[in-house]
């Protein structure tokens, strides 16, 4: 199912037999929207966010390619976000059926002139996107160097996960990891804590994290299990109350009902040697908190 967004530019929508859904903007190739079986949005969208290009919108998953931050020559985060993807028509098409419980999208960015002289790397970078029948999503990204020569680039699912009140929120798996504090120039320190909770500003990446963390939201009852792979490090930013009133595009109190926890790869840049291939997946499950104890 292809549709059309409300201010012209493609989105493309996946819905499960059992109705949950996810939505993917072709400016960014940024998810918008995943929902449950129950119809509930599980990614933080805010009340403020631009749904126009140049910029990203302000919530969801946007992708930070190939720069994490404003540590570059590049804009913040990469142009990624900012591009307008295809539909990569050349991907085999994935749908619910005999043997498959899974139904995808796959997008593709390559280059434009522009971008060339601003980062003069030849590259395809494909999104594959993913609603399993149980309503789990999967993003998986491969970064192709079609290039004459090696590139180095950083990564990130920058994901915007909806909680009820950040204060009731914890994160399990990230305990004891060493983590680079962007409050603080990137100075490296080690987490003493137990799980991770939330009273200030936080925007850390977490360096060699586990394949498996999790964010258990209290109040509404609710796990995130957020799986990795090919990407080693965790970015964990609330912008708290302050920095929220600075962002035109957030509303002043709208901090308390968001988490980003981005499966990324910031620290150690990758590099691709010509005709190399990366891939990096991430996986979201949204489950009752009563089960958790089997994750
Ligand atoms: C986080 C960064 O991942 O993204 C923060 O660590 C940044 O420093 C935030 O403020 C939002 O970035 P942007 O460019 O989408 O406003």
């Amino acid at each position: 199912e292809v549709t059309k967004d409300w201010n012209g530019a493609d989105q493309v929508a996946i819905r499960s037999p059992r109705g949950a859904s996810v939505r993917v903007c072709l400016h960014g190739g940024q998810v918008v929207s995943w929902k449950n079986d129950r119809g509930e949005e599980l990614l933080f969208t805010s009340s403020k966010a631009i749904f126009k290009p140049p910029k990203a919108t302000r919530g969801g998953i946007p992708i930070c390619f190939p720069q994490f931050g404003n540590c570059g020559t590049l804009e913040q985060h990469g142009f990624a976000r900012n591009k307008i993807w295809t539909i990569d028509e050349e991907a085999p098409p994935l749908n619910y059926g005999d043997n498959n419980n899974k139904a995808s999208v796959d997008l593709l960015l390559k280059p434009s002139e522009d971008d060339l002289k601003c980062w003069p790397h030849c590259f395809e970078l494909r999104l594959r996107v993913s609603l399993s029948m149980d309503g789990d999503l999967s993003l998986i990204s491969r970064v192709r160097n079609v290039n004459g020569k090696p590139f180095s680039f950083a990564f990130a699912y920058h994901t915007y996960l909806s909680v009820s009140d950040i204060s009731e929120v914890r994160i399990e798996g990230l305990e004891t990891l060493d983590y680079l504090d962007n409050l603080s120039q990137r100075e490296r320190f080690t987490e003493q804590g137990d799980a991770i909770t939330f009273e200030s500003e936080v925007d850390r990446v977490y360096v060699g994290s586990p394949g498996v963390i999790a964010v258990l939201d209290h109040e509404k009852k609710r796990t995130f299990i957020i799986r990795k792979e090919g990407l080693p490090d965790i970015v964990v930013w609330n912008p708290w109350e302050k920095k929220s009133k600075t962002m035109a595009d957030f509303g002043d109190d709208e901090y308390k009902q968001m988490l980003c926890v981005d499966a990324a790869a910031v620290e150690r840049a990758i590099t691709l040697k010509p005709g190399e291939e990366w891939t990096g997946k991430l996986e979201l499950s949204a489950v009752p908190s009563t089960n958790c104890s089997d994750h």
